[in-house]
């Protein structure tokens, strides 16, 4: 048996045994008190996660269903809550987004949901949309509404060449590898730089690699799961200096 705490997290947590539960997918989590939590949500950031919220509940995202190819990724865009597509046009709605950035590009359901709800949309992979083996993308998406930058925001040269777009964007929305790797060094980053207001949805928080990664997030923070992914939603703002 190779010593767990030598492997990468990966497949550390696969020594956990299978979970005791049935689903079509399962993963194990871990939960935690918020009450010892550094930080606590705003009201102003209650209010942006209900109101989004209340706004999911009443909009469909039918163009970017029919996109999809096969029925059960068709039926992952308009369940909510469970998946978070919803909410983030919803979030893009009612916080008046201009510019979004999305880490994570894959099939582009992000990108695609946050553009149709009026965002332009910037999203970093670290490969072109054209080269994953299924996209939901077309081409003439590529307009001026949405862009792909490929780069490593984890690295610092690649990130301050990107600063002044990361703080021009009204919402980050993180959905990378989590690995336990990029997203706490991406973060370790771009907290510091952050501008008033701006909001970030993380993507995945129950994963067991992320648990740490958005304990540690010292901004206002709400972990909105129960209206957006199963895996895990965290909503946060950045707060006046
Ligand atoms: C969960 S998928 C993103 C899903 C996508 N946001 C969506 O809604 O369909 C994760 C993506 O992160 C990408 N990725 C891995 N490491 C990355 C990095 N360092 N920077 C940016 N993207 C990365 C992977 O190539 C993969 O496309």
């Amino acid at each position: 048996m190779p010593r767990a705490d030598l492997l990468p997290l990966k497949y550390r947590y696969r020594l956990l045994g299978t979970p005791p539960v049935s689903a079509r997918h399962v993963e194990w989590s871990a939960i935690a008190s918020t009450d010892d939590e550094r930080m606590q949500p705003s009201d102003d950031l209650l209010g942006l996660a209900l109101t989004a919220a209340e706004r999911a509940r009443h909009l469909r995202l039918d163009d970017l269903a029919a996109r999809c190819q096969t029925p059960l990724e068709a039926s992952w865009i308009n369940h909510w809550p469970g998946e978070h597509y919803r909410l983030l046009a919803a979030l893009v709605e009612v916080a008046g987004v201009d510019l979004a950035i999305e880490v994570g590009t894959y099939t582009g359901m992000g990108a695609l949901a946050l553009a149709g709800a009026g965002a332009r949309v910037q999203t970093y992979d670290l490969v072109p949309w054209d080269q994953f083996s299924h996209t939901l993308f077309h081409r003439d998406d590529f307009d001026d509404r949405i862009s792909q930058r490929i780069g490593d925001l984890a690295n610092q040269d690649y990130f301050d060449s990107q600063l002044d777009d990361l703080r021009a964007a009204d919402l980050i929305l993180i959905d990378g590898p989590k690995d336990g790797v990029f997203e706490p060094a991406f973060l370790s980053k771009l907290l510091p730089v952050l501008r008033a207001g701006q909001v970030l949805v993380l993507d995945d928080i129950r994963k067991l690699q992320m648990l740490q990664t958005w304990r540690d997030i010292s901004l206002p923070k709400l972990d909105v799961t129960s209206l957006g992914h199963w895996s895990g939603t965290g909503l946060a703002v950045a707060p006046q200096k």
